[in-house]
C-alpha cells in the first residue's frame, strides 16, 4: 500500500474505504473484505453511525494477527459536538466504538456547529424538526481542544473538513499542531484547484472524498431531507472517462480514481460491494498519459460541480461558520 508522510510525521496511505451510508450490517463485512484486498485506511466519522461496527471488523482482525500498526483509521468530530467542552467527550467515545487505544487521524468535520441535545446523544432539533444552530462556538478554540487530543495520545494527527479557505488560514494561523490532512469533496467535476495550490504550499495532505462523484448522494438528501440537488453528476457514464477506460482496459471508476492520485490527492472510495472494493484499489498497474490528464482536467465544473454544499440543513447558510456562503446565488 502507497502512503503519503504527514506534517505530523506519520503517513497515511493513499487509499482508504470510505464508509459513508454503509449500514452497520453491510459495514462489517465490507471492512474485512477491504482488509483483505489490502486496504489499511478506513474513514468514518461519529455521523456515520457505524463506529461499533468497523469496531467489530477491526477486532476479528486483530484476531487473525492483524496489528493496529498497519491500520491508518480517520474519524470526525461532529458538528453536534464542536465546542471546546465537547471534543474529548466525542473523540473517546469514538476509539470506545471503534474498540481502539488511538485514532490515527481526527478531523473537525464541519466548520459549523449544531447544538447537542443529550437526550438523543445527537444534533438538537427544532418543533418542525430543523436543526438547532449554534452560534456559540468558533473553529479555533475548538481546534485548541484538538491539539489537547494530540498532547493525550487520543490521536495521533488533525485535521479539517469541509473548511473553506479562509477558514483552514485562519486555523493555521492560530495552531500550535498544525492541520496535516483537509477532507474535501473532490473529483473530475469539483477539482478544486485552488483550495489544492492552497495546501500544497502549507503541505496539508489533501483527503478527496467522493472521489466517484457519490452517485447515491442525491437520493439519500431526498429521502432524508427532502433536499434536491439542482445537479446530479453522473461521472461514472462520462463519455470521456469511458473511452479513457476502454483504452486502459480499467473500469470508468478506476479511471476517476487514479485521476485523482495522480494529482497527489488520497482517495476513499465508499463501497459495500466485494467485486467494487477490490476493483477500486486495483490502481497501480496502470498510468494516465498527460493527454489523458489533460482531457479529465477540463471536465472541471468548479464549484458549480460541488454536491455537499449542506444546503440540505434547513437555515445552515445563515451560520456565520458556513463554508460556502460565497457560492450562494
Ligand atoms: N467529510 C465529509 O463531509 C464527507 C462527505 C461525504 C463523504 N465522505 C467520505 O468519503 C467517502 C466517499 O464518498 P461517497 O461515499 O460520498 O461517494 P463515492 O465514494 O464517490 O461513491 C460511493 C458510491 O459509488 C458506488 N460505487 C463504489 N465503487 C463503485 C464502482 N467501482 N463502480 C460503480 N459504483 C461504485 C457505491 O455503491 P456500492 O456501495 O453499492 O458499491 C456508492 O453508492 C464516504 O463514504 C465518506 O467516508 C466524507
Amino acid at each position: 500500500m502507497r502512503s503519503i508522510r504527514l506534517l505530523s510525521g506519520y503517513d497515511m496511505p493513499t487509499v482508504g474505504l470510505g464508509t459513508w451510508q454503509a449500514k452497520p450490517e453491510e459495514i462489517e463485512r465490507a471492512v474485512s473484505t477491504a482488509l483483505e484486498c489490502g486496504y489499511r485506511h478506513i474513514d468514518t466519522a461519529t455521523n456515520y453511525n457505524n463506529e461499533e461496527a468497523i469496531g467489530q471488523a477491526l477486532k476479528k482482525w486483530f484476531e487473525k494477527g492483524g496489528t493496529r500498526k498497519e491500520l491508518f483509521i480517520t474519524t470526525k468530530l461532529p458538528h453536534f459536538g464542536n465546542r471546546p467542552s465537547d471534543v474529548e467527550k466525542f473523540i473517546k467515545l469514538s476509539l470506545e466504538k471503534l474498540g481502539l487505544d488511538y485514532l490515527d487521524m481526527y478531523l473537525i468535520h464541519l466548520p459549523f456547529a449544531f447544538k447537542f441535545d443529550e437526550k438523543t446523544g445527537g444534533a438538537a432539533t427544532h418543533e418542525d424538526g430543523s436543526y438547532v444552530l449554534d452560534f456559540d462556538t468558533d473553529p479555533v478554540s475548538v481546534w485548541k481542544e484538538m491539539e489537547k487530543q494530540v498532547e493525550s495520545g487520543r490521536t495521533r494527527s488533525i485535521g479539517l473538513s469541509n473548511f473553506n479557505e479562509e477558514q483552514i488560514l485562519t486555523v493555521w494561523e492560530n495552531a500550535q499542531i498544525k492541520p496535516s490532512n483537509l477532507q474535501v469533496e473532490l473529483h473530475a467535476y469539483m477539482q478544486q484547484k485552488s483550495i489544492r495550490d492552497l495546501c500544497k504550499k502549507y503541505n496539508i495532505v489533501i483527503t478527496g472524498y467522493s472521489p466517484l462523484g457519490s452517485p447515491a448522494a442525491k437520493t439519500h438528501f431526498e429521502t432524508k431531507y427532502k433536499y434536491t440537488l439542482e445537479k446530479s453528476p453522473d461521472l461514472l457514464n462520462h463519455p470521456v472517462v469511458k473511452d479513457i477506460a476502454v483504452r486502459h482496459k480499467k473500469t470508468a471508476a478506476q479511471v476517476l480514481l487514479r485521476y485523482l492520485l495522480q494529482l497527489d490527492i488520497v482517495i476513499i472510495p465508499k463501497s459495500s460491494s466485494p467485486e467494487r472494493i477490490k476493483s477500486n484499489i486495483d490502481l497501480f498497474d496502470f498510468d494516465l498519459s498527460e493527454d489523458d490528464m489533460k482531457a479529465l482536467s477540463t471536465l472541471d465544473e468548479d464549484t458549480n460541480g460541488r454536491i455537499f454544499n449542506f444546503l440540505f440543513f434547513k437555515g445552515i447558510q445563515d451560520h456565520p461558520h458556513y463554508p460556502f456562503k460565497n457560492e450562494l446565488p
